[in-house]
């Protein structure tokens, strides 16, 4: 099925790891123009440059989109580079990184930090880039939350609420750009493998004594999850979700929010 994204000019944020990886890699194998961005040059080359590999056409930028310098300088590279994006995906974000994340072990000023890097972040980039593509009467807007901003947890107080907001966020800008060509939607995916989720799982397998047998803790955590796939998700899972909302194919999803898990939070409600 071509999902007709040639030519498409795409911007990833947190595309130097992770999950924003697979994103950039799928929209660029689909004929997208990308823009790879992220705060660590090394990381940022090596995915423009594995991108490039593959034969697409990419550029990188570096900046903290926690900042408006950051933010303005990776939008002024991409809108230099391509003229314009044609779809932006919010996915650069995470949580406080600090020992304990117990309620009232993360400090308030922490707080600040993770709604600036997952929240204030995207509306920066929607503010640059967002004009734009209402202009041109096309364009695609993508959040990526987390299941932990569907279902709050004990610890965390940063994230959850933050990705929770972004949920929001995301459903009321598909309001204000109602009829003008543009949709925006979020995808919340659940506990999905990167370098991240294999380092908790190592330090999980470790606690219990059952020494690096990750295989064995991903199994106890996936109990615990509620999930009704029997596996923990992929990169390439959420990058088939946001490819399938970003493609012109999908112009009648708008204001969605894509339960990403695994069946985890599986409800009415
Ligand atoms: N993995 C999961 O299980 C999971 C589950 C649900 C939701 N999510 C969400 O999915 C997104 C990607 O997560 P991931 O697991 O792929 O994380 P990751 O591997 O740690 O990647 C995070 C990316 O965001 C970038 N980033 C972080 N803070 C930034 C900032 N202030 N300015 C610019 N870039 C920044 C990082 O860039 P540098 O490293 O170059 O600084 C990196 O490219 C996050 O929003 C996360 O909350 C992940």
């Amino acid at each position: 099925m071509d999902l007709q994204l040639t030519g498409k000019r795409a911007l990833v944020t947190g595309s130097s790891s992770g999950i924003g990886v697979g994103i950039a890699r799928l929209l660029a194998d689909e004929g997208a123009l990308v823009v790879v961005t992220g705060r660590n040059e090394e990381r940022t080359a090596k995915v423009a440059s594995d991108l490039s590999e593959r034969g697409a056409t990419v550029v990188s930028a570096l900046g903290d989109l926690s900042t408006d310098e950051g933010a303005d300088h990776v939008a002024s590279v991409a809108l230099e580079a391509f003229g314009g994006i044609d779809i932006l995906i919010n996915n650069a974000g995470g949580g406080y990184e600090g020992e304990s994340l117990s309620w009232f072990d993360v400090p308030l000023d922490e707080w600040a930090a993770t709604f600036q890097k997952n929240v204030v972040a995207a509306g920066r980039l929607i503010h640059h880039l967002v004009p734009g593509m209402k202009e041109r009467g096309w364009g695609r807007v993508i959040q990526i939350s987390s299941g932990a901003g569907m279902i709050p947890t004990s610890a965390q107080p940063d994230y959850g609420p933050s990705k929770a907001a972004l949920v929001n966020l995301s459903m009321g800008l598909s309001k204000a750009l109602a009829s003008t060509g543009v949709t925006v939607n979020t995808v919340s995916p659940g506990m999905i493998m990167t370098e991240g989720v294999m380092d908790f799982l190592r330090f999980f397998a470790d606690k219990r004594g059952w020494g690096d047998d990750t295989d064995r803790a991903a199994e106890y955590v996936l109990k615990g999850c509620g999930q009704t796939v029997n596996r923990i998700g992929q990169v390439e899972d959420v990058a088939f979700a946001v490819a399938m909302l970003v493609s012109p194919l999908g112009g009648f999803m708008n204001g969605i929010n894509i339960h990403l898990d695994g069946g985890g939070t599986a409800s009415i409600y």
